[in-house]
């Protein structure tokens, strides 16, 4: 397929094959494939209070999410490609943080299929900036230089502008992405905006969540308990009420208290 380029590491990955020749069924049932791991993972895992059960309505948003995106195959592939630019495959990662924001959004009490879609749509596509980066910040650099740093504050803005001349994306979607590196405390970027949109605010928590958990060179990709202590430590950066809802989430009623 034109255009279509990924890093070549990634060449013998299906989904990679399937979405370099073009297929969207096969792209996307393999994106639900990995989405039905994760979940059997997050299960299966021992630091991890969350159950199969819990996760039952948030897997079906994110399949429909998935599905939307399908539904304009341009926007399929320039998500696929970009997950799969440098060395570290944003994929699951990307999975985890749609899956966790719609469950975090459906346990403060969203009721509306849509805001779950959104928050859904947000988490899975935050990190598409990363892909403009000349770098890869979790594979090429422990401690980033000062030309680094800025480039890399800019990928919020980058990631909604690859988006926004898509077909497909909603523009509260649009907004998680420019918005989610904002902190409660105005020191975030890359506005330092200090009146966040709620969804944005959501997948703000669940994507450092997600990031503490997996490995990289800055960190070995701590364990479910030690990444959501850092997360609710980090005080001035996440709302209080979202961290602990995370946090009992995470771990369960009793220890998540
Ligand atoms: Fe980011």
């Amino acid at each position: 397929m034109a255009n279509f380029t990924v890093n070549g590491c990634w060449l013998e990955e299906p989904v990679i094959k399937f979405a370099s020749s073009g297929d969207v069924k096969g792209t996307v049932s393999q994106l639900k494939e990995e989405l039905g791991q994760i979940v059997v993972d997050l299960d299966r895992s021992t630091t991890y209070h969350l159950k199969k059960s819990q996760l039952l309505k948030p897997v079906g948003i994110v399949r429909k999410v998935l599905d939307d995106i399908a539904a304009h195959p341009s926007t399929l592939f320039a998500t696929v490609q970009s997950f799969y630019t440098h060395q570290t495959s944003m994929l699951i990662s990307s999975l985890e943080a749609a899956l966790l924001s719609a469950l975090l959004t459906e346990t403060i009490g969203e009721k509306s299929k849509e805001s779950l879609q959104i928050v859904a749509m947000g988490g899975l596509l935050h990190e598409i900036g990363i892909a403009q980066l000349t770098f890869d910040p979790f594979a090429d650099v422990k401690v980033f230089n000062g030309e680094q740093r800025v480039e890399f504050m800019q990928h919020p803005i980058s990631g909604y502008n690859i988006l926004r001349n898509l077909p497909g994306i909603s523009p509260e979607a649009l907004l998680i992405v420019l918005q989610h590196h904002e902190w409660t405390n105005g020191h975030g970027f890359p506005y330092m905006l200090k009146n966040i949109y709620p969804l944005a605010k959501i997948v703000s928590i669940v994507a450092e969540f997600v990031y503490r958990t997996h490995t990289h060179l800055a960190h070995p990709g701590f364990k479910a308990d030690d990444a959501i202590s850092m997360v609710c430590s980090d005080t001035g950066k996440f709302s209080p009420e979202l961290s602990l809802t995370l946090k009992k989430l995470i771990l369960g009623a009793e220890k998540g208290t």
